[in-house]
């Protein structure tokens, strides 16, 4: 991790720590997990608050193009640091609840999405609204990638429930601070919907 990140973060939370959710940016072992599903055949990679950027800098590692990344940031702070360290991606400095609304990719094109948003700590409306934006994009049988302090799933039932998605625990690791655990969200193909059709 570069010298000065522990210490803007730190900044960042004093500032607003509901938004940040954390005191310390994501080890090595936790971006490792956040992506390890992932890789140059991946294509379009879609990221939500990425802060400093250690899942960025693990999906370049993995081999995922830079060019191929849209990083969704709502800290002016951080936007501005992404864009210097990563003029190759797409940084768009926006709140990801936006992108219901205001899509940034023309349909669903995106091959993965990582998530380093505090969800434990956004509404169940707002999350829904992550959500539905963030599956608008992702292609069939793409996931969402996203970590957690909690012992348990950050998204209620109730909201995935309504959007047809289910989480999976993929993994955890204690070595990060405080310990994370990984789901995996990705679309329920219930054979109401489609197959029971074509069965
Ligand atoms: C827990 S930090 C995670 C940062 C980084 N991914 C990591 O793991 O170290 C949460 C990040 O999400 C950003 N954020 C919080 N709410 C957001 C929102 N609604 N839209 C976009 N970014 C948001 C914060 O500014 C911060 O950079």
């Amino acid at each position: 991790m570069p010298a000065n990140d522990a210490l803007s973060f730190l900044k960042a939370w004093t500032l607003a720590p509901f938004r940040m959710g954390s005191v310390t940016p994501s080890s090595q072992s936790l971006a490792a997990l956040m992506t390890r599903e992932i890789g140059p055949d991946t294509g379009p990679v879609l990221e939500l608050g990425p802060g400093t950027g250690p899942f960025t800098r693990a999906l370049l590692e993995r081999g995922v193009r830079e060019s191929d990344l849209t990083l969704i940031e709502s800290d002016p702070d951080f936007a501005a640091l992404l864009t210097r360290r990563f003029p190759a991606a797409r940084i768009v400095e926006m709140d990801a609840a936006g992108l219901c609304h205001l899509p940034v990719f023309d349909g669903p094109v995106v091959g993965a999405a990582v998530s380093g948003l505090p969800f434990r700590l956004i509404s169940p409306r707002k999350s829904s609204a992550i959500l539905e934006g963030v599956f608008a994009s992702l292609r069939p049988g793409a996931a969402l990638y996203q970590f957690t302090y909690g012992r348990r799933c950050p998204f209620e039932q109730t909201v995935l429930d309504r959007l047809d998605l289910e989480a999976v625990r993929i993994g955890g690791t204690f070595r990060n601070f405080p310990p994370a655990t990984v789901y995996r969200v990705s679309r329920i193909r219930s054979l109401s919907t489609y197959d029971w059709r074509f069965a």
